[in-house]
């Protein structure tokens, strides 16, 4: 018999998704199966998931263990938003309403608002401040199910205020047990600053490798490098150069690619092993192929695209179709997916982009865990996976993106500590 200190159990749950399999990326007609059981529960030690079996098993195992009851409820992997630009300071209620009236989201950051109005407002805040402001919204997700998250920088874009938003994400990892993974978004935008001089472009891109970059490696504050790669922001050129002088400094490239223009992005993501490419929701035919063929995950954003009012998808089935490997994250950022729920997600994954509930489940979990190179070590329920385990108040893995709007997570858990739980 296994010892039983410091054991709990997860039991009395109506329906358990495991989303158990191999420990990588899962594609094509792989994402169908969530892994759906009925009388399962968790056994919980430390910080890893020591058994996942019938409860009767656990108790019979574990006989000393302490008891969580899921009250009938649905018993899940924790969700990994794989996708947030979770640090900034003020909301953008505004360009919100200029949307509607008409003003695309390109045109307005042409005229210095967009990404650039968030730059602004960040350069004002303390490292306190944003700290104090990403704790709460980032909560919210967590309540909603999130076990491990995503976050960038990018509202920064100086060489000091993007090091310091990347502290902050530090800050934020180290002070509770949700797993934070930091990107450097240093290329979101040419700052402001750089317009109005001449070769300011390629002078800004010069701090991003030259300067940046290494501080970012010598601090450890990143594990990978984003770019937005997007006709009228970044070219293909200029990409290619930043995330193969980032990858010569160990971080692994991401990109924004094909998210309101075919700009050849996730072909070129691709070619550099990124490990994942994002939005996608003017993808060509050649850059699905080029996608399903590889081990880069397709990260679909339809928060993004509901949000935007753009009336568009990413093309979700044509690239499972293909083979690809698809995740689904929030985008959360104050711009263009002001997004604290992640189940949503889920429902426009279904709605949207016509995917199967297990679909959308996989692609929560397991995939976005492989978006983050974390597919060994999160976004299943099995033996060795870390303990990051959420309790839904819903008796199908179909029920979460079905009643969309409400809130329905109960417990959450990451690295083997609660991190929500609510009654
Ligand atoms: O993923 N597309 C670029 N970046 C963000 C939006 C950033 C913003 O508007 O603040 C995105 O949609
Ligand atoms: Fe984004």
């Amino acid at each position: 018999m296994n010892d039983a200190s410091n054991v709990t159990l997860f039991v009395n749950a109506q329906q358990t998704v495991t989303c158990a399999g191999p420990a990588r990326a899962r594609r094509g007609a792989e994402m169908l199966d969530a892994g759906v059981h009925h009388g399962v529960g968790v056994a919980v030690q430390g910080t890893k998931i020591v058994a996942v079996e019938n409860d009767d098993t656990l108790r019979q195992r574990f006989p000393n263990a302490d008891e969580i009851d899921c009250n009938r409820g649905l018993l899940a992997p924790g969700f990994v938003d794989s996708h947030t630009h979770a640090v900034f300071g003020s909301a953008r209620y505004a360009e919100h309403e200029q949307r509607a009236t008409g003003v695309p989201y390109l045109e307005i950051a042409r005229r210095g608002g967009g990404i650039h109005a968030s730059v602004r407002d960040l350069r004002t805040k303390s490292n306190d401040d944003l700290f104090a402001l990403a704790q709460p919204r980032i909560a919210r997700l967590v309540a909603s199910g999130v076990t491990t998250m995503e976050i960038k920088s990018g509202y920064g874009l100086s060489v000091s205020d993007e090091l310091r938003t990347l502290r902050v994400i530090r800050r934020l990892h180290e002070s509770s047990s949700l797993r934070i993974v930091a990107t450097c978004l240093g290329a979101h935008e040419i700052p402001i600053e750089y317009r109005t001089v001449a070769n300011g472009r390629e002078a800004w891109i010069r701090v991003l490798i030259d300067e940046l970059y290494p501080a970012v490696v010598a601090e450890s504050l990143a594990q990978f490098a984003d770019v937005f790669c997007e006709p009228g922001v970044f070219t293909l050129d200029e990409t290619r150069r930043l995330l193969e002088a980032a990858a010569q400094l160990g971080l692994t490239a991401k990109l924004h690619a094909d998210e309101l223009h075919d700009g050849g992005g996730a072909a070129l993501g691709v070619a550099l092993h990124a490990v994942s490419v994002d939005h996608l929701a003017a993808i060509s035919a050649e850059g699905i192929a080029a996608v399903a063929s590889s081990s880069t995950v397709a990260t679909l954003l339809p928060a993004t695209m509901l949000f935007l009012g753009t009336g568009r998808h990413a093309p979700a089935r044509a690239l499972i179709a293909a083979g690809a490997a698809v995740a689904i994250a929030t985008d959360f950022n104050p711009g263009t997916s002001p997004l604290q729920s992640f189940p949503l997600v889920l429902t426009l994954a279904v709605s949207e982009l016509r995917m199967s509930a297990a679909e959308a489940w996989i692609a929560a979990t397991v995939n976005g865990a492989a978006a983050l190179n974390l597919a060994g070590k999160t976004g299943q329920l099995a033996p060795g996976f870390s303990a990051d385990i959420a309790v839904h108040d819903v008796e199908d893995y179909r029920a979460l993106p079905y009643w969309f709007g409400e809130r329905l997570c109960r417990v959450t858990w990451a690295r083997g500590s609660a991190c929500h739980t609510t009654g």
